[in-house]
């Protein structure tokens, strides 16, 4: 569908041309002066030097040429050379007909779509999700959504870490605790018990404690690698071990990621990519990339034009053992053998930077990848706690994503209570979706490469710029949708008219924004726009319903007509929290 902006733009265009002047000066601009105009016209200012001619004269011609408009009451040429500019009322109607007739609401969806991986959440096992964690899953999950609104073919994988030193920290440390265990007895040869030997419980709280320990003790710190590698060797024992320690974790992750509605398509991990290793690493060897150095294997990633320096990309350590960029690599050459990708996203703490600008380069030097294969590091900032530090308890300690999630709901709930509009039972459930959008809303509104400030009472209140009065927006509008259908009404009778007042027309060019909003969304991988836009759209609604009395409208075509714009305000304010990743409930 043609946005609101291109016919604009082609209506003066062609007015340029007929004047005799390049059409391409007809480019149309949200006003900078909304009190004088909804839209400008600046293209006279930038021809005037090829013209030679004063600006305000072009912008007569042009103004002249446009003639009777089908889509600007108002065009009007104000020095030194701008046009200024209003959209026709019956036009705006039409095109928010048009909106709202449209599958995607005006969003135009790819005409070659593209298989694009997306690796987010990245927890890693048996270290339980804290906040840490929170801006890669809902980022990521964001983009995921918006990636397939616009027509691609998007895969979410969450990439568990579980490949890596913690794992032999585990084994380690159950290994000194309950050293009887069979998983230790390298001259067992039957069946392993299908039980773990321990709960998610007692896993969490063994990971923090060896991992306390091989700071402090070198000795156990080099059974934790020993482990770690006999593991990556496929040890019977550990692999058996390693096996349990998946399964319980994982579960603990779905439940987790399952009350934040992220959810992964694949669900593969750091280990998935041992097997294509030795392969790798051969034939980087043979094609003279890989060399050693100090006993260990790496491949250099130098650039020239490099303003700091990239240090080489460690391919094996001295033991043999693989690393973070050995996982990272072989999953490169899995996922292109897999699913074929035109780009694969990685959504990752932006101090994980070098590491990515290494594996890029590496994967593209050594030929993992075809060229036109596209990687992406959307690497995000940090969440703060209100003192600018990373976010903690109030103890100091780290925060558990889930004591997170409770405090907030917890919140949500006194204040939900508090304005009794929801009746008791159904107030513990609404807690939670209306925390969920404070949590999320509160971190995509802020551009993902950036800090920001975890603030509670700011993300949890009803008013400003928060998830939780865009809810309250959407709510609003659903109950006096309802009243409407309880009093009779159709849903469905009428069509949008010409607006009757000034918050309407503002209301409904707000709304035209929308799929050029989503496209450029996706485009910059910035869901931030989109909610700036919702929170636009927000106010744009409220001050409308102070101004318009909607129900109590006598004239039926009219009222029809108000009813029909809520209905696309609606379509408009759910499609894009749910492209945010959370939703509305029926009541607040
Ligand atoms: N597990 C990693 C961490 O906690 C994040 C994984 C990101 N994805 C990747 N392909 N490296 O730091």
């Amino acid at each position: 569908m043609k946005k609101l902006m291109e016919q604009m733009a082609e209506e003066l265009s062609a007015a340029f041309e007929k004047a005799g002047y390049d059409p391409s000066y007809g480019k149309v601009t949200v006003s900078n002066r909304p009190d004088l105009c909804e839209f400008q016209c600046n293209g006279a200012m930038a021809g005037a030097k090829a013209y030679k001619k004063a600006p305000f004269m072009i912008a007569d011609d042009v103004v002249a040429c446009l003639g009777e408009s089908r889509v600007f009451s108002m065009a009007e040429v104000v020095k030194p050379g701008f046009i200024n500019l209003k959209v026709k009322e019956e036009f705006l109607a039409d095109y928010l007909e048009e909106m709202d007739a449209d599958e995607k609401l005006s969003v135009n969806t790819a005409e070659t779509p593209k298989t694009i991986i997306i690796d987010y959440g990245g927890p890693n096992v048996a270290k339980p999700l804290h906040v840490g964690h929170l801006r890669s899953a809902i980022i990521g999950e964001s983009l995921k959504r918006i990636g397939r609104y616009v027509g691609h073919k998007v895969i979410g994988d969450v990439h568990l870490g579980d490949w890596g030193l913690q794992m032999g920290l585990i084994i380690t440390e159950l290994k000194c605790r309950k050293p009887e265990l069979v998983y230790f007895d390298d001259s067992f040869t039957g069946e392993y018990p299908k039980e773990a030997p321990f709960t998610i419980s007692e896993l969490e709280e063994i990971y923090p404690c060896a991992s306390g320990k091989s700071k402090t003790d070198e000795v156990y710190r080099n059974e934790a690698l020993e482990a770690t590698h006999l593991l990556q060797q496929g040890n019977r024992g550990y692999m058996a071990l390693w096996n349990h320690i998946m399964q319980v974790s994982v579960t603990d992750l779905k439940r987790n990621y399952d009350n934040l509605k992220v959810s992964f398509d694949l669900w593969k991990k750091e280990s998935d990519a041992q097997p294509y290793i030795p392969d790798m690493v051969k034939q980087m060897k043979e094609q003279g990339f890989a060399y050693e150095d100090q006993g260990a294997l790496v491949v250099d990633v130098k650039e020239e034009s490099d303003t700091k320096e990239i240090p080489p990309c460690m391919l094996l350590k001295s033991d043999g053992a693989s690393l973070y960029t050995t996982t990272d690599l072989a999953t490169i050459v899995e996922r292109v053998k897999l699913f074929d990708p035109d780009e694969i996203l990685y959504v990752v703490d932006k101090r994980q930077e070098l590491h990515f600008i290494q594996v890029f380069r590496c994967a593209r030097k050594t030929g993992l990848v075809k060229e036109d294969l596209k990687f992406s590091f959307l690497g995000f900032g940090t969440m703060n706690g209100k003192d600018g530090k990373p976010f903690k308890t109030r103890d100091g300690g780290v925060m558990r994503l889930e004591n997170l999630i409770a405090d907030i709901n917890e919140e949500m709930y006194r204040k939900i209570v508090e304005n009794r509009s929801v009746k008791d039972k159904d107030a513990d459930e609404t807690a939670k979706i209306v925390g969920l959008s404070a949590i999320k809303y509160g971190d995509l509104s802020n551009q993902a490469t950036k800090d920001y400030i975890f603030d509670v009472d700011r993300f949890t209140s009803f008013e400003g710029n928060t998830g939780p009065y865009i809810l309250y927006t959407i709510v609003r509008i659903k109950s006096i949708l309802n009243r409407y259908q309880e009093e009779g009404g159709d849903l469905k009778a009428g069509r949008i008219l010409s607006a009757v007042n000034e918050s309407e027309k503002n209301l409904m060019l707000t709304l035209t924004g929308f799929g050029a909003t989503v496209e450029s969304a996706f485009e910059e991988k910035a869901p931030h726009k989109i909610c700036a836009y919702i929170y636009e759209v927000s106010n744009a609604f409220n001050s409308f319903y102070h101004e318009t009395k909607i129900l109590s409208e006598e004239n039926q075509e009219q009222k029809e007509s108000f009813i029909q714009l809520l209905g696309l305000t609606r379509k408009v304010l759910e499609t894009s929290i749910e492209l945010l990743g959370f939703s509305a409930p029926d009541r607040m």
